[in-house]
C-alpha cells in the first residue's frame, strides 16, 4: 500500500498508511467501522504534532466548515481555519477572540488544546463542543464544565483522550468590546493616541506574533515546545533570590514562569543541535532548520529540559504530542 504524506507545520517527513477527510458528521460516521482494530490518529492542521515515525495507522481529518450565528451562540465547524474565525468574528462586531488572532491550527483543536494567548483562553468563550463518538458513532454535547478545561488542557487531551471527534465548537462572543491590553508589550505596541477597537488589537497582535514568532512556511516549528511550568510559591521564591529579575504571573495554583524565559537563562536562545535550533528571538519555540528528523528535535527537546532541570529544579513539560 502506498502511504500518504502527513502535513505538519515541523515541516517533518512522516507518512501514514491512509488519511481519511470527512465533511459531515454523517460522513465520519459512515466510515468508522473501518478503524476497527487499525490505530488512528485525529489531527487538526497539524500544527502541535511532533512525528518521531511514521504512522502506521488511518489519519483523521476534520473538514466540516461553516460559521452560524444561532440564537445563544456562534456554531463553527471543527475544520474551519482558527485565524478565519477571530478574523470572521472581529469583521462582524464580535469581541472575545481578538487577542487569540494568528494562532495556527483549527477550531476543533482550540477547544482540544484550550488555545491562549496574550490573557485570553479559548475556554474563556467556549460554551459547548460538538462530537461524534468515535467508538460507537454516537453524538455528545460537552458543556464547558464537562470538557475540564484549564491551561492548555481539556478532557479531550486527558481521560477521553482519542475517544471523540470535536465536530462543531459553539462559542459565546460579546457585542461589546472589553478590550484586553495588560499582558505583555500589547499596550505599548499600539499606537499612542489610537481608538482602540477590536480590528486594532487584532493587527497588533498580529504584528508582534509576526515579529516574534517564526513562520512556519518558511522555518518548520510548532509555536511554544514546551508548557510554562507552574510551581508552588515556596520554590518561586527560593529561584527569586537568585533571579530577581525574573518574569512571572501569579496563577490560581502557584506561580507561572515562563520556560522561554528558563531556557535563555540556561544560553540555549538561538543555539542547535544537528538540524534542530532554539529559535533565536523566542526561546519556547524548537525549529527544524533544514531536514531535521522527529529523533532531531526530540534529541534537543531532551537537552534543553536537561538544562533547565539542572539549574532550575524544574521539569519543562513539552506541549506538542509525540507522535
Ligand atoms: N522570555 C524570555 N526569553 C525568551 C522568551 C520569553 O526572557 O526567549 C520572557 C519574556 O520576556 C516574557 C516572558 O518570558 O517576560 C513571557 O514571554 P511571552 O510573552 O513571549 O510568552 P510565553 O510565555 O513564552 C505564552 C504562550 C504563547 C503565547 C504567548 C503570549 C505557552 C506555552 N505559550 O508564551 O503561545 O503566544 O504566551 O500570550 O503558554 C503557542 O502556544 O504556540 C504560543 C505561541
Amino acid at each position: 500500500m502506498t502511504m500518504t504524506p502527513i502535513h505538519n507545520t515541523f515541516g517533518i517527513e512522516a507518512r501514514a498508511k491512509q488519511y481519511f477527510e470527512y465533511c459531515s458528521e454523517d460522513e465520519l460516521i459512515a466510515f468508522l467501522p473501518s478503524l476497527r482494530g487499525v490505530p488512528y490518529l485525529h489531527i487538526g492542521g497539524g500544527s502541535n504534532l511532533l512525528f518521531t515515525r511514521d504512522f502506521d495507522g488511518i489519519i483523521l481529518h476534520c473538514g466540516i466548515k461553516g460559521i452560524e450565528v444561532m440564537d445563544d451562540c456562534i456554531r463553527v465547524g471543527a475544520g474551519v481555519v482558527w485565524d478565519d474565525f477571530v478574523g470572521w468574528a472581529v469583521e462582524h462586531g464580535w469581541c472575545g477572540v481578538e487577542n487569540l488572532s494568528l494562532i495556527p491550527g483549527e477550531v476543533g483543536a482550540s477547544a482540544v488544546q484550550n488555545i491562549g494567548a496574550y490573557g485570553s483562553e479559548a475556554k474563556d468563550v467556549i460554551v459547548a463542543v460538538e462530537c461524534v463518538d468515535l467508538h460507537d458513532g454516537t453524538r455528545r454535547v460537552f458543556t464547558n464544565a464537562e470538557c475540564q478545561y484549564a491551561y492548555r488542557q481539556s478532557i479531550f487531551k486527558g481521560e477521553l483522550r482519542g475517544r471523540y471527534a470535536v465536530t462543531y465548537v459553539r462559542y459565546r462572543l460579546s457585542r461589546t468590546f472589553v478590550p484586553r491590553l495588560d499582558y505583555g508589550n500589547i499596550r505599548s505596541s499600539l499606537p499612542t493616541d489610537a481608538v482602540v477597537t477590536p480590528q486594532l488589537v487584532r493587527d497588533t497582535i498580529i504584528g508582534i506574533r509576526r515579529a516574534k514568532l517564526p513562520d512556519p512556511d518558511v522555518q518548520g516549528n510548532a509555536g511554544s515546545f514546551f508548557m510554562n511550568p507552574v510551581v508552588s510559591r515556596d520554590k518561586f521564591a527560593e529561584i527569586q533570590r537568585d533571579y530577581p529579575n525574573m518574569p512571572f504571573y501569579e496563577v490560581e495554583n502557584g506561580v507561572k514562569i515562563p520556560a522561554g524565559w528558563m531556557i535563555e537563562q540556561c544560553g540555549w536562545k538561538g543555539k542547535s543541535l544537528g538540524r534542530a535550533g532554539v529559535h533565536d528571538r523566542q526561546a519556547l519555540v524548537l525549529v527544524n532548520l533544514g531536514g531535521a528528523t522527529g529523533a532531531d528535535i526530540v534529541r534537543l527537546s531532551d537537552a534543553v529540559r536537561q538544562s533547565v532541570a539542572e539549574r532550575f529544579g524544574i521539569d519543562i513539560r513539552p506541549e506538542v504530542n509525540f507522535i
